[in-house]
């Protein structure tokens, strides 16, 4: 939700700052905008309504001189408060144009704020919420104790904000400085040599610098081009965290693909492999980050899963695993509901936090209501030393590497896989699985990226189907047991992906109401799960697929390899390896992600920035 990237240093910022961009545009393409310093004054700035190509564009057409600056920043927005429109695209300016201002996030008390400053007689020229702080950042530059002072005056405005913010501030009359403040939301700095950047997200500078700065709540940096100084929001010198960035530039280049998610797709042996990587020791689950004792694990009588969109659907999985191995109850719940519902929690009620950002809103505020009523969280992140994982007890990291395709693929495997780990750990701490258990479920674990790859190399005959689909009305997609949370997570890809209407079912709950949607023609697609693991099921199942091709169904069978029964019955058959029922999610989702992909495709939509929809969501 919203990118943002900035730059001081000895090169030209126009020409970091647009890369950056390009790298940050999955976080919102609603509009972008980038404001340039030229060293002698001078603040030029340029927006455009809709993706960045746009901006390009423009900014192509105008004077390049303008642009010709050392620092600068720009920002690519996910749109809360205003229309996407030039008019609301950042950066935002004070009135006198010397202050230019990116933000990603929601300053609540932003109304407050507007009628106070439109009091004192300052017209605002956007309908943001960003706008605001341009023009109290210029005031307290102005005059009073932060007079003069750009990091003062940034620090004594973040103090007056409510919300959740990352702001990134400059002046034309500092031309060598940027000063961002950050609460909630994600900020990390790059150190490189007589230069220094800002940006959401470290892919956004990777190709200049690997060490990097994390930025803690409520903070302040400010860089120039041969120091960074971080501070609290009183102006208090704090110490930062430097770290070193693991993946580089090829992990986020397209990799030969025309989009990031079909080489996501196929990257996702590899992230199960990364995931998995390193857990079992001295025979045992080991998790990343433990601040709980045996005795707190042994203690958790009912396990919440909190989670959005298809971390949600991961977590429905986690609750077939942790109630098989462990005998405890488990809640899924989706974050946006969770603390509004008032949910029982205590010192013994684990909740896991799932979440590939580790920054959506819904989901950190779940964790927040979760820790003020004392339960312990635990959190599954792709995202090292994200908020959610920050504000957690334990921390288990899906080494997914980075995703940029909107639409989550590879992290959603390496989350079943993290939720699996999770709930092996709390069965090998309760006593409730021998190790020797622990450790064969392990080894089947490890068995599937190989499954997976086999899966991968037989999806051309998806390929070819999802270009026959591609014109029609609706899927309909059904599964039982662990196959119901995989069709949820089918519909919600074609839903995302290619814009059509996409329902997932129970298959047992068809009776009771969606069966009246079939008619002749009607895709559906069916999970069976394994006729020797599952065998009545799946004789259900085969039931339901009898009751729909009556019905004129056009069916989609997704079966295991050798499952003759299903196969009479099957318009279409789709074949994946044979493994054990609770792992069956990780090969089962895949061609229903090759499936959603194809027919975006053939329908002319890119993959990967679908209309409306935001990598990481920051606002509730
Ligand atoms: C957004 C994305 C979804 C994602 C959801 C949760 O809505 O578009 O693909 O599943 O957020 O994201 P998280 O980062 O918390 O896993």
């Amino acid at each position: 939700m919203c990118g943002i990237v900035g730059y001081v240093g000895h090169r030209q910022a126009l020409e970091v700052v647009l890369g950056g961009l390009r790298r940050l545009e999955y976080r919102g393409y609603d509009s972008a905008g980038v404001a340039l310093l030229d060293g002698e004054g001078g603040l030029a700035v340029e927006r455009a309504a809709g993706a960045l190509s746009n901006l390009e564009k423009r900014l192509a057409e105008v004077d390049g001189g303008k642009f010709a600056g050392r620092s600068g920043m720009g920002h690519t927005r996910w749109a809360t408060h205003g229309a996407p429109t030039d008019r609301n695209a950042h950066p935002h300016r004070d009135t006198s144009g010397q202050v230019a201002v990116v933000h990603n996030g929601i300053i609540e008390n932003f109304a407050v704020l507007r009628a106070e400053l439109e009091a004192a007689g300052i017209e605002m020229a956007s309908d943001t919420d960003t706008e605001t702080t341009a023009h109290l950042v210029a005031a307290a530059y102005a005059d009073g104790p932060t007079a003069g002072d750009l990091t003062a005056s940034v620090c004594a405005v973040a103090r007056r904000l409510e919300g959740a913010f990352t702001l990134v501030v400059t002046h034309a009359a500092e031309p060598g400085k940027i000063v961002a403040a950050r609460r909630s939301s994600p900020l990390v700095v790059g150190v490189g040599e007589g230069e220094h950047f800002l940006a959401s997200d470290v892919a956004a500078f990777i190709e200049h610098t690997r060490d990097a700065v994390e930025l803690g709540q409520d903070q302040v940096v400010t860089i120039t081009r041969d120091a960074y100084r971080v501070t609290d929001f009183f102006a208090q010198d704090v110490e930062a965290k430097p770290f070193s960035v693991d993946w580089d530039l090829s992990a986020a280049e397209k990799g030969g693909h025309d989009y990031f998610m079909l080489k996501e797709i196929e990257e996702q042996p590899e992230a199960l492999e990364n995931t998995l990587r390193g857990h079992f020791a001295s025979g045992g689950i080991v998790l990343d980050e433990l601040r709980l004792t045996e005795q707190d694990l042994r203690d958790i009588d009912k396990v919440f899963v909190v989670a959005c969109g298809t971390a949600y659907h991961s977590g429905l999985l986690a609750k077939y695993a942790i109630e098989h191995w462990c005998r405890v109850p488990v809640e899924v719940e989706l974050a946006s509901e969770f603390r509004y519902r008032d949910p029982v929690l205590g010192r013994d009620t684990l909740v896991v936090a799932i979440s590939q950002s580790g920054e959506t809103a819904d989901t950190l505020e779940a964790v927040r209501h979760a820790r003020v009523q004392r339960a312990r969280v635990l959190a599954i992140c792709n995202t090292n030393g994200a908020q959610i994982p920050r504000e957690s007890d334990a921390v288990l990291y899906t080494h997914a590497g980075p995703e940029i395709g909107v639409a989550a693929t590879k992290t959603f495997l390496a989350q079943v896989a993290a939720n699996y780990l999770v709930g092996l750990a709390l069965a090998q701490a309760r006593g409730t699985k021998y190790s020797d258990e622990v450790a064969r479920e392990f080894a089947e674990l490890s068995a599937m990226p190989e499954a997976v790859r086999r899966t991968l190399s037989t999806v051309d005959q998806v390929r070819q189907l999802g270009r026959e689909l591609a014109d029609a009305k609706a899927v309909l997609f059904l599964g039982r047991h662990v196959g119901y949370p995989v069709a949820l997570e089918g519909a919600l890809k074609l839903k995302e992906l290619a814009y059509m209407h996409a329902e997932g079912f129970a298959a047992g709950e068809l009776k009771h109401g969606p069966i009246a949607l079939i008619e002749e023609g009607l895709p559906v697609v069916v999970v069976m799960p394994s006729p020797k693991g599952r065998a009545l099921l799946h004789s259900k199942l085969v039931s339901n697929i009898r009751e729909i091709q009556a019905r004129g169904a056009r069916t989609i069978v997704i079966a295991e390899e050798g499952d003759d029964e299903v196969r009479p019955f099957a318009d279409e058959l789709i074949t994946i390896p044979a493994v054990p029922t609770l792992l069956q999610p990780l090969v089962s989702t895949v061609p229903l992600q090759v499936l959603a992909a194809e027919i975006a495709r053939a329908r002319g939509y890119d993959v990967d920035k679908p209309r409306n929809l935001a990598k990481s969501v920051t606002v509730e």
